[in-house]
């Protein structure tokens, strides 16, 4: 089984001669102003959730942009700060942008147009020209930056999403031989239809093919991606290899479903902290001997969040026995807010969860919770390890480590994991109580199901998917990805 030591015995014995350079527009932690003082915080998200231990156990440089004026103050000479703050062991090198810049190539290029043409969710993406220069000009700069770290070293630099896709390119342009390239789509690659809207759509995969390596969660969003090429530009696809050749450069396309540091979350979750917490949220929330749901999600309208408040309506229509029996606890981390789909999205939870609360509230009690106030992460654990279901109702997604995190926690076995049918996790977590979000009716009953579920059920259920997760973990997603990174440099050694 990998383990973070075998990954780290793993590198240090066969990529010694090589700088591990991490590059993502979101970084891992940001500097904020709470209760006056200055602290480093978390970032939401999966990417952070898999990278961190990632880049702990290899000790390299993560290249990625510092958004608050406080991230900006807490850089060296360098621009640079050791993280994570508990346990120093890798850099973090953050660029600066223009609001201009960051308008347009992250608020508007990456989040209202390959965002939502990316996923199958029915919100319209939009183009346009000055946010594909924006794009092109920060992708530039990231590409510039890793020059800079990198120098003459060799490097593997392991690069991450839809907001970076041409900067393998941009590496190649200024000659970056001595640099071996990956890049992870973390979301899904939508159907050759789908792609055809975006008008940039052959620059971007030709971006993608100057990577050595290109990953996806899964082989769906592979097959997706090669139908793209196939349809966009004229190059060799080798379906034996999973590999397309363009402009005599060899790109191969790999499916590595992301994970989590299971052993880590399993043992938090065990950990006295995490009791103390789940006891401070029981009574805090008047919880009582409630059954609890949970949903934690990034407020985004991929997740199906007004969908998951529209089955638990159903479900007190249909089961109102329920009523004063559980509460549903729904933890919605904000970004994106300066997009309007995002505004309306977080209006119209706000009126949902009040009008279904009006409409079955009893005395003191209200069915939703609904918190959007950032809780830490082992408060985050804490209402994973309470938890007798935790309900993830998303529209599409590319994987969702969210439904792994809460399996993690479950070393008791219990609690009951409803999934949708549309996250790259459900090909996976087979032992889920899988759902349709588009269907309120059958939706509601499986919220019953997960809560009725004989103990003996539900305990085979969680072992077999905690085997998975625990198998499956972050270590063995980073090492496959590095091994085969490994591969390239043997074939031109
Ligand atoms: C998804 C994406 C990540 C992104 C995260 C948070 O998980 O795949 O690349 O960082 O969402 O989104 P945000 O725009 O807030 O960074």
């Amino acid at each position: 089984m990998w383990t973070k030591e075998r990954l780290q015995e793993t590198i240090q014995a066969r990529m010694a001669d090589y700088l591990l350079v991490i590059v993502s527009n979101r970084q891992p932690y940001s500097h904020v102003l709470r209760g006056g003082k200055v602290i480093c915080q978390r970032q939401p998200g999966g990417l952070v959730t898999a990278l961190n231990p990632v880049l702990q156990a290899v000790k390299g440089t993560w290249i990625a942009v510092g958004t608050s004026p406080h991230d900006r103050l807490a850089v060296d000479g360098n621009g640079k700060v050791k993280l994570p703050p508990e346990d120093p062991s890798y850099d973090l090198f953050r660029i600066f942008l223009s609001k201009e810049d960051l308008d347009g190539y992250y608020y508007g290029y990456a989040n209202e147009g390959l965002w939502p043409l990316s996923h199958v969710a029915y919100t319209r993406p939009h183009f346009n020209a000055s946010d594909w220069k924006a794009y092109q000009k920060v992708n530039q700069m990231f590409a510039e930056t890793i020059l800079k770290e990198v120098g003459n070293q060799k490097a593997f630099v392991w690069v991450h999403d839809f907001h970076l896709p041409l900067v393998a390119k941009y590496l190649r342009e200024a000659n970056g031989s001595n640099i071996i390239t990956s890049l992870f789509w973390h979301i899904p690659w939508p159907n050759p239809e789908a792609f055809r809207i975006c008008p940039q759509r052959k620059e971007i995969v030709e971006g993608l093919l100057a990577y050595d390596l290109l990953g996806f969660q899964i082989r769906n969003h592979c097959d997706n991606f090669l139908a793209t090429v196939d349809q966009e530009i004229e190059s060799r696809i080798d379906r034996e290899k999973t590999s397309v050749t363009y402009q005599n450069h060899e790109t191969f396309v790999r499916p590595f479903p992301i994970s989590i540091d299971f052993e880590l979350v399993s043992k938090q979750a065990e950990s006295s902290e995490v009791k103390e917490r789940m006891e401070r949220i029981r009574s805090e929330f008047a919880l009582g001997d409630k059954k609890l749901i949970v949903g934690v999600d990034r407020v985004d309208y991929t997740k199906g969040i007004p969908d998951k408040f529209r089955a638990l309506d159903r479900f007190l229509e249909k089961y109102p026995e329920y009523k004063e029996k559980f509460v549903f606890f729904q933890l919605g981390e904000v970004s994106r807010i300066r997009i309007p789909r995002y505004k309306q999205l977080n209006e119209e939870l706000n009126t949902l969860a009040e009008e279904i609360n009006w409409k079955h509230y009893q005395g003191l009690w209200v069915p939703i919770i609904f918190r959007r106030t950032y809780m830490d992460y082992l408060d985050i654990l804490a209402l994973y390890r309470m938890a007798d279901a935790c309900i993830v109702s998303s529209l599409h997604d590319g994987l969702n480590l969210v439904a792994k995190e809460y399996v993690a926690t479950r070393s008791d076995l219990s609690g009951a994991l409803v999934l949708s049918q549309f996250t790259g996790a459900a090909r996976e977590l087979t032992d889920a109580v899988l759902i349709n979000p588009y269907d309120p009716e059958s939706f509601a009953d499986s919220i019953q199901l997960a809560l009725e579920m004989q103990a003996e059920e539900r305990e085979k259920r969680m072992r077999k998917m905690r085997e998975v997760v625990e198998q499956n973990n972050i270590y063995r997603w980073a090492g496959k990805i590095l091994s085969q990174l490994l591969k390239f440099e043997f074939q031109e050694a």
